[in-house]
């Protein structure tokens, strides 16, 4: 409710960016983009060059990652056919500041098997068209072949939070007191006790844990829907809740606002961020990923470095001159040093599930 309800922090138009509440890896500028355009090539390429292409961004917020693709003109561009979903009408409103939108009509079919052409030989009266960009509030309806990408949407997503107690389990209510909301500790249910135990059985008393069934429920409807192509999730992560259980619960469990860190989950509520650190463990009972690696990995391995280097050249030819393209080339290096940061975004987890018929047995790297 404090993020998605009437007043809710999103609602009311909450958002990352420099004027927004905090910065994500596509609003520190515009190299992310440009490197998870060369990610969408090489994924279409991998799928044989379907046209239409379709990819869907869910959690698109302002549509920053869209407007930056476009930009960066990647080679499946007169195919591509992007969808931004985003739950918040407010955020969806901003949109079009960056993009030109068209009817969802205009890029999706209806029925099974949108975006694959069914009939060879025959053109597609869509193919060569693009790229299209329209904006929806949910993930379209129908199953469709291309990739899903998803940046710091997990995090967001509701979560139940238990709490290790000398016998078993408690789970974490929030009520109110005084007018003020609070936690309620109640014994957890049966079933939530035994997941508690499979996920974090040696838990210290005290020690916390989320449940992430949202997010759950989210990718498999997500793998239902991709019938050829990838889903990509890009978050920070922990490898397992037992590893949550060990650490401070406000050490994962975070606020933001104003560029900083909140108050108490519980304190202001619709006017800090609240997110929960992904357990990849809690995915994986869904699919294992065929792919897990840090942001900096998954950059370098599309060509986060060459785009560096050109920037770097520039910089040394045009420093003296000062002019415009100098200081372009400058910021992109800044750029690729907070984008692959072991401290902070480069430590992000990359999670990929390759829905390629070569990619359900492989690694589903590169
Ligand atoms: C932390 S913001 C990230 C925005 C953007 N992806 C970025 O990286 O700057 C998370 C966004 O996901 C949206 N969101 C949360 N749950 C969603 C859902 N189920 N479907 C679509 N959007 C959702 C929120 O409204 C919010 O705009």
């Amino acid at each position: 409710m404090a993020l998605y309800g009437g007043g809710g922090f999103y609602t009311t138009g909450g958002r990352a960016g420099r004027r927004g509440h905090f910065v994500t890896s596509p609003e520190v500028g515009t190299l992310f983009a440009a490197v998870v355009s060369r990610a969408l090539d090489s994924w279409w390429a991998g799928l044989g060059r379907p046209d239409p292409f379709l990819v869907v961004e869910a959690g698109a917020g302002v549509g920053t990652l869209a407007a930056g693709i476009r930009r960066a003109s990647p080679q499946c561009s007169a195919a591509l056919r992007y969808v931004l979903v985003e739950r918040s009408a407010a955020l969806r409103a901003q949109q079009a500041r960056h993009l030109t939108l068209d009817p969802p009509s205009a890029l999706l079919r209806a029925g099974p098997g949108a975006g694959v052409d069914e009939d060879e030989g025959e053109p597609d009266p869509m193919a060569g068209t693009g790229p299209m960009f329209t904006s929806l509030a949910e993930l379209p309806g129908e199953p469709f072949v291309g990739v899903v990408l998803a940046n710091e949407l997990l995090d967001n997503m509701a979560f139940l939070l238990l709490e290790r107690a000398r016998s078993g389990w408690s789970e974490v209510r929030v009520g109110e007191a005084e007018g003020e909301l609070v936690e309620v500790l109640v014994p957890a249910a049966p079933h939530l006790e035994r997941e508690a135990d499979r996920l974090a059985r040696h838990a210290p008393p005290g020690g916390r844990i989320p449940v992430q069934r949202r997010a759950r429920v989210w990718l498999r409807e997500v793998l239902a829907r991709v019938e050829l192509g990838r889903v990509a999730l890009v978050d920070y992560a922990s490898a397992t809740t037992g590893s949550l259980a060990t650490r401070p619960w406000d050490d994962w469990l975070r606020t933001y606002r104003d560029h900083g860190r909140g108050g108490h989950p519980l304190s202001a509520p619709g006017e800090q961020d609240v997110t929960c650190e992904v357990a990849v463990d809690q995915l994986a009972t869904v699919r294992p990923p065929s792919a897990d690696r840090s942001q900096a990995e998954f950059l370098g391995a599309h060509g986060l470095e060459e785009l560096a280097e050109v920037a770097r050249a520039r910089w040394w030819e045009r420093a003296g001159l000062g002019d415009l393209e100098a200081l372009r080339a400058r910021s992109l290096i800044g750029e690729a040093e907070a984008l692959t940061d072991p401290a902070g975004l480069g430590a992000f987890r990359v999670l990929e599930w390759d829905l390629s018929p070569t990619g359900s047995g492989g690694s589903g790297l590169g």
